[in-house]
């Protein structure tokens, strides 16, 4: 008796090992088409003539910054600040010379629309006086390594 039930165990071993085989295959696949996905952000607003740049050091910091931008603020201004069709580029001049507590009140009011095409900012709620200035830090550790578009065309 035992060594039927053996039997019918080691029938069964290669179709485990074919599931196996397959459940390993298949989330390969997955891994790799999804590494593929988020490299190429969406169409930015303004053309960034060479391939923008995210800095492989970031301090702790701007770490943290990177993480709260890509939550709070990427779906309109695009996670390496190109922009999209929601929102403008953060790299243009006119945010680099923007003093840190205009972005802080954009934040915390919101911002109207100023130029054409784009709605109002709604409020970001959610985020600590901390992250807001961690994203404030990523922005400009990003505009530091990254052409200005404006002066490029
Ligand atoms: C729902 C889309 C959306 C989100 C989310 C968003 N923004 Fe904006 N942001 C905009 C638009 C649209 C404008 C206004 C563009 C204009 O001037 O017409 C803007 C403007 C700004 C400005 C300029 C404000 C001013 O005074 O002109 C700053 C700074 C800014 N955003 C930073 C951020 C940061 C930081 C986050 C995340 C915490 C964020 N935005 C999230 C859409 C968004």
């Amino acid at each position: 008796m035992g060594s039927g039930r053996k039997g019918s165990g080691r029938k069964f071993l290669p179709l485990y090992i074919g599931i196996m085989i397959a459940g390993i295959a298949i989330v390969s696949l997955q891994r790799a088409l999804h590494r593929q996905e988020p490299s190429a952000p969406s169409a930015p607003e303004i053309e960034v003539s060479g391939p923008v740049v995210v800095p492989p050091r970031l301090n702790e910091q701007q770490k943290l910054g990177a993480l709260a931008f890509a939550q709070a603020c990427s779906d309109c201004h695009g996670l390496t600040l190109t922009g999209r069709a929601t929102g403008p580029s953060l790299l243009v001049d006119r945010y680099r010379v923007m003093p840190d507590d205009d972005y802080r009140r954009a934040v915390e009011r919101g911002a109207e629309a100023t130029q054409g095409g784009w709605l109002p900012m709604p409020p970001i709620q959610g985020l600590s006086p901390g992250q807001v200035d961690a994203i404030i830090a990523y922005v400009r550790r990003m505009q530091a390594v990254n052409p200005n578009p404006s002066l490029q065309q």
